[in-house]
């Protein structure tokens, strides 16, 4: 491991894959991936899901990788310096900024209830609760005014905390801490889950296709997934590979985070949907409350008999939550707080703050969406349900879309191949395949998609 004088580089090579895998794998996989194969009919789901991750996810994220790195230590002035100074690029560099507050603000309240259900887990609060108490508490909690606000300040503070630590103390040592944790803890509870009685049918709603579901919402909610699970089309992976060294490897840390993060998709759905199966009745679609309601139901039902099993696997599955979220939400707050301490010269812990602060009150607001604020609606969505769409079907598809076209047909062919071939020293065999997506494919569906979905053909007509 080489070690470096310089403290806004990732010290080591796999520092920066594991603080880019870090970024990718959070609540997006563990939480919204198991949520939205149960809403969509599971395999079927899974299969575009996969597909729209190798064929448009991993070349946005190397895209953004190459876009970061080739900038330097400023991201906002990324898009301006490789496209060879052209200042009407400019405005490009503001899409992390503004990103990162969208993003945090609602990502954090989720975090926010997983930091709760740890809590609740470790004080043993689950114990003996019946099916229908899980259900009553949860909108209890979720929709008081102050409970949740109260943990989802918690989270923000926490993030705050190592983002202000900086790029080595904080952002890379806390993934190389908490990233194996996290591969420990998923393989024990895939262990268990895959234990439990009637295992088998949750393995065949994960593994067994039923196209007859699929239609145009599946395919824009599976692109929504597969580039909310990457963090790509916000500009999060330019801000980190801003502090990638020189010699790393762009196409390879793209394809093995992006296989991390697949992985842990799946191994979520193989810890969740085998656990709703074990009891008859429950059943995979139940949303966004399926990790919160569902799912601790299952643990005290099927572990009831033995309390110290109920006890364990909770906990250590919403510790695994709460890490998880840690690690994406980090990535959230570098994107903005970068800008401010970079660009308008804050010191980096004032700039984490500043950025906090707004989050907090933006997160405030998205988690009275689920109580007192319901009826306030914005284009017939609460806060919480429009910064998501905002985010994962609006920004990161349009987001990605553009950077492809930026890098594909606005920045010098030369400057993109040295880019991506290290200045010439690396074989690249993927490349042409990589500039054709990137050129053509990714533009082209992005836009076919987002205009079937916002009914844009029909208006056209
Ligand atoms: N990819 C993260 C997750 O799966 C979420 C995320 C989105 C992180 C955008 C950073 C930027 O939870």
């Amino acid at each position: 491991m080489k070690s470096t004088s310089n403290k806004n580089v990732f010290v080591s090579k796999v520092g920066a894959i594991l603080a880019a895998a870090g970024s990718a794998v959070g609540l997006g996989n563990v939480w919204r991936f198991p949520t939205e194969a149960g809403e969509h009919g599971g395999a079927a789901f899974i299969l575009i899901y996969v597909l729209f991750m190798l064929l448009l996810g991993v070349p946005i994220m190397v895209t953004e990788f190459a876009i970061g790195r080739h900038g330097g230590s400023d991201v906002s002035g990324a898009f301006e310096k490789m496209s060879g100074g052209k200042k009407g690029w400019r405005w490009m560099g503001m899409i992390p900024v503004v990103s990162g507050f969208l993003v945090l603000s609602y990502y954090a309240v989720v975090a926010g209830w997983t930091l709760y259900y740890a809590f609740e887990a470790l004080m043993n609060g689950f114990a003996g609760k019946t099916a229908m108490e899980f259900q009553t508490d949860f909108v209890a909690f979720s929709s008081d005014s102050l409970h949740p606000v109260f943990w989802t300040a918690i989270i923000i503070a926490l993030t705050c905390g190592i983002v202000a630590l900086g790029v080595q103390k904080g952002i890379e040592r806390g993934s190389k801490i908490m990233m194996p944790l996290l591969f420990v803890f998923i393989v024990v509870l895939v262990g268990c889950s895959l234990s439990l009685p009637n295992a088998h049918q949750g393995l065949q709603f994960l593994f067994y296709p039923d196209f007859s579901k699929v239609n145009g919402s599946v395919i824009l909610s599976a692109m929504g997934q597969a580039f909310f699970s990457l963090s790509v089309g916000l500009g999060c992976l330019c801000t980190y590979a801003c502090y990638f060294r020189k010699d790393v490897d762009l196409m390879k840390d793209g394809l093995s985070v992006a296989g991390i993060d697949t992985l842990v998709a799946l191994l979520s759905g193989l810890i969740v949907f085998p656990a709703v199966y074990s009891i008859p009745g429950l059943r995979p679609d139940a949303g966004p409350s399926l990790v919160f309601v569902t799912l601790p139901n299952v643990f005290q039902q099927v572990f009831g008999g033995i309390p110290v099993l109920a006890y364990s696997f909770s906990l250590i599955f919403y510790l695994l939550l709460v890490m998880a979220a840690l690690t994406s939400s980090i990535s959230m707050l570098e994107m903005s707080a970068a800008y401010f301490h970079k660009n308008l010269r804050l010191p980096r812990p004032l700039a984490a703050v500043v950025v906090s602060v707004v989050c907090m009150l933006f997160a405030t607001f998205c988690s009275w969406s689920f109580g007192d604020w319901a009826d306030v609606r914005i284009f017939g969505m609460g806060f919480f349900d429009l910064f998501d769409f905002l985010v994962a079907k609006l920004i990161m598809p349009v987001g990605g879309m553009l950077m492809c076209f930026f890098l594909g047909w606005v920045v010098d062919k030369r400057v993109l191949r040295a880019e991506l071939t290290n200045g010439g020293t690396l074989r690249s065999p993927l490349y042409p395949v990589f500039r054709f997506i990137i050129r053509y494919f990714a533009p082209v569906c992005i836009l076919l998609i987002l205009v079937n979905e916002l009914g844009l053909f029909a208006f056209l007509m």
